[in-house]
This record gives C-alpha cells, sequence and structure tokens, in this order.
C-alpha cells in the first residue's frame, strides 16, 4: 500500500481526496497497489468533514513519518510550499503538486534534487487544469523541437472574455466585476484573482512550458505580461465587427540555434477561424508547433475543482508506480535569453474618435467599421512594433488645424486613439 498526504484541503486539495475516493477500486488497479491518505494539512478545522480525522496541523509529522511516499501540495503560493516540498524530496518522498508558481520558480532545482534521491517531482496539474500538456512535452514530443507555443492558459480570464463578449453582443454592455465574481464562486480563480486579470497566472504557466520546450530556465518575470483589466465592451464590440475575438494568451517564440525566447502574454485579436477563437469559458487550450510535428493543439478545463484534481491524481498513480526510479524531465537551471517582447510586429485594431477621412488621410488602413458609439471607430493597420504602433498613435492624433484643446478634443479636425490590440496570426 501506498501512503500520501495531501497538504492544503481547499478547492483542489480537497478535489484530490474526492477524485481518490470516487475512483478508488479502478485507481489502485492502475497503481498495482492501494493509494490510501494519511494526512490532510491545513490549518483550518472541517467541522463533520468525513476526513476530519486525517487532519493535521503539524508539517513535521508528515515529514517525519516514513510510511508516507509521496506528498501532494495542493496549497499554492510559493511559501511555505517551497520550503515544505524541498524538505520532502530531502527525505526521500516523491512530490507532487498544482502550484505553478512554485513550479515555475524553482522547478528547475526540485526536479534535480528528485533526480539525485530516484524519486520524482510532477506537476501535470500546474499548467492547463486538467489538460494534459506537462507529459506530452516531456514524453510524446521529445523526438521535436518546439519552435512556437500559443495557449489560452488562464482559465479565470477566458471565463471573463467569453461572458463580456456574451453580455456585450447581446445588450451593449457587461459588468466585469460581477462575472469575475461569478468565476470566484465557482473555485477558477486564484486567491489573489489580480494574479488572473494582470496576466502573472499565464506568465508563470507560460515559463513552465517554455522551460520544458527549451530545456532551460525561464524566469516568468521576463516575460512581457499585459492583463485584461483595459479591455472594455467597446473593443469587443469592433473585434466582432472586424471578425475577430478578444483573448489573453500567452505565446512564444522559440530560437534553439541562438538559445533565445520572445514571450508575451496579452490581450490579442484572434480570427474567428483559429482553432484558439473555439475555446471559450473556463477552457484552456496549448497551440504547439513543432520542426516535426507541424501544428498541434491540447484542449479542456484549464481550471475548476476536479479537472484540476484529476490531474493531480493521475500524477500520485504515476509517482506510485515509479516510486524508486526518476522519470526524467528535461529542464536545467542554465538560463535562455529573453527577446525583448516587441521583436514580431503584428497588425492591430486601434479604436478611435475621429473622422474617418481625417484618419484615412493620415495612414494607410486596410479595414474601418463604425465602434460602439457615435463618432467611434475602429480599423486595423500595421504590421507594427510597439514603438511604431506608439508613434502612429501620435501621428494620428496631431491636428493639422492648429487645435489647441485637450487630448480628448472632440473638434471635428481631431482624433482620438480610444485603444489598440495585437492580433494574432
Ligand atoms: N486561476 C487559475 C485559472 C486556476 O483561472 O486558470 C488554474 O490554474
Amino acid at each position: 500500500m501506498a501512503e500520501i498526504a495531501i497538504l492544503g484541503y481547499g478547492t483542489v486539495g480537497s478535489g484530490v481526496a474526492e477524485v481518490l475516493d470516487k475512483n478508488r477500486l479502478s485507481i489502485d488497479k492502475k497503481a498495482a497497489q492501494p493509494i490510501r491518505i494519511k494526512y490532510i494539512l491545513d490549518k483550518r478545522a472541517f467541522p463533520g468533514d468525513p476526513r476530519a480525522r486525517l487532519l493535521t496541523r503539524e508539517y513535521t509529522r508528515i515529514l517525519n513519518d516514513d510510511d508516507i511516499s509521496v506528498v501532494v501540495e495542493c496549497m499554492g503560493g510559493a511559501e511555505p510550499a517551497y520550503t515544505y516540498l524541498k524538505q520532502a524530496l530531502l527525505r526521500g518522498k516523491s512530490v507532487v503538486t498544482s502550484n505553478k508558481e512554485l513550479v515555475a520558480k524553482h522547478g528547475a532545482e526540485l526536479l534535480s534534487i528528485a533526480r539525485e534521491k530516484n524519486i520524482n517531482f510532477l506537476f501535470e496539474a500546474s499548467v492547463g487544469g486538467g489538460i494534459p500538456i506537462i507529459r506530452p512535452l516531456n514524453l510524446s514530443l521529445t523526438s521535436d523541437e518546439i519552435t512556437d507555443l500559443a495557449g489560452i492558459l488562464n482559465g479565470t480570464t477566458n471565463y471573463i472574455l467569453t461572458e463580456m463578449t456574451r453580455e456585450s453582443l447581446a445588450t451593449g454592455a457587461a459588468s466585469f466585476d460581477e462575472i469575475l465574481a461569478a468565476a470566484q464562486r465557482q473555485g477558477y480563480a486564484e486567491q489573489n484573482p489580480a494574479d488572473d486579470i494582470e496576466g502573472r497566472d499565464a506568465a508563470r504557466k507560460l515559463a513552465i512550458l517554455l522551460s520544458l520546450a527549451t530545456g532551460r530556465q525561464i524566469d516568468f518575470e521576463s516575460i512581457s505580461t499585459e492583463g485584461i483589466s483595459r479591455i472594455e465592451c467597446a473593443d469587443i464590440l469592433a473585434a466582432d465587427k472586424l471578425g475577430y475575438c478578444v483573448k489573453l494568451l500567452a505565446a512564444a517564440k522559440i530560437n534553439h540555434e541562438k538559445n533565445e525566447v520572445a514571450a508575451r502574454v496579452s490581450p490579442v485579436l484572434v480570427p474567428k477561424a483559429h482553432p484558439l477563437a473555439m475555446v471559450n469559458d473556463v477552457f484552456n487550450a496549448i497551440f504547439v508547433k513543432g520542426e516535426i510535428i507541424d501544428e498541434l493543439m491540447f484542449y479542456g478545463r484549464g481550471a475548476g475543482k476536479l479537472p484540476t484534481a484529476g490531474a493531480v491524481v493521475a500524477d500520485v498513480v504515476d509517482a506510485v508506480k515509479h516510486l524508486r526510479y526518476n522519470i526524467i524531465h528535461f529542464w536545467s537551471n542554465d538560463p535562455v535569453n529573453v527577446a525583448p517582447a516587441d521583436a514580431y510586429p503584428a497588425r492591430r485594431m486601434f479604436r478611435a474618435r475621429g473622422r474617418r477621412e481625417l484618419i484615412a488621410s493620415r495612414i494607410n488602413t486596410e479595414a474601418f467599421v463604425s465602434g460602439a458609439a457615435p463618432g467611434e471607430l475602429a480599423f486595423i493597420a500595421g504590421p507594427l512594433t510597439d514603438a511604431d504602433a506608439l508613434a502612429l498613435g501620435k501621428e494620428l492624433v496631431k491636428s493639422d488645424t492648429g487645435c489647441s484643446g485637450p487630448t480628448g478634443c472632440s473638434g471635428p479636425n481631431c482624433v482620438n486613439i480610444l485603444s489598440q490590440i495585437r492580433i494574432f496570426e
């Protein structure tokens, strides 16, 4: 029998216990031995919970118990998770975690300890919730060189953008706060939802995927990251008219010869016919391009209790099947160069207030549509780098007629840029 401890009895931790109970018979058969939870670490009390007798507040009980062969971490956050898991590995206990912050920051180090100790550090649930993506990158695609990764990697923001799109198209308006509250109620959002909204959660997940694709450590903070807080219903409506939908995309290009990646997390317009445009609600997708395989897409529920717990439990089964055998992961501590985010120019949608003829006389644009409000319009320009887009914005707003009105002047000879969003192609 393999005895395990779960650290954290929140959404994912309680889901892990639930999945182990629900599918106990088949899981035990697949692991070739029974898997039983001996401890659940949590500071909170859970009166009346059927697993209350397993609860402990003392991590040392778990650490000092030689019967525990696998520690399952579902607490989230860098500390104390990092300290606990490093101690567990050093004591010869395999570790399974869903904690993307921890894996992005300390993955290389924890993998190397697991390798030295001939045990395992497994983290399938850290990216894409229930989607198998870590194992495919580490096993199925080892014959290839991955050149591009593009993912909808955050369920909360995809849920918010999907609901904003539905409500904007139906009524012309949407309440960001109400939609975020619904995502929180369903257990999708982080304890600090700013990590979701500002794109940091997606950047951590992209860093993990890039580390596995390059075999090197990527500092997620070096990835240019912008979230969805500036996206307005008017952007969504204008994009829809031009044939696009708005998605928070984590995208990267890898140059293996130069040991370089160009990566960014930002809202982008995805053409409605692209497979990533069909990824709605809490679903995630990871679009992978390799020199040999060409294009692949992985799709499924990116957040939520049971899909994430299912991925954790599958790792537990793998850890139990390989108790004294290290599954090698291609991820060292050597760094990779991170190219400026602006290395790849892209076409952009601009939303502006101003006369169409005036704008057309100042730029070479391919498409105009009228915007959500009277006097607003949207158009596509580029390909442009961020610097080009800034310069174009300045060129557009300059007044030929000597208007000295304030920025935001609605005079007939003035143009105001309201927003601009890159197009993913
Ligand atoms: N907050 C995360 C998300 C949870 O919304 O994707 C899954 O990692």
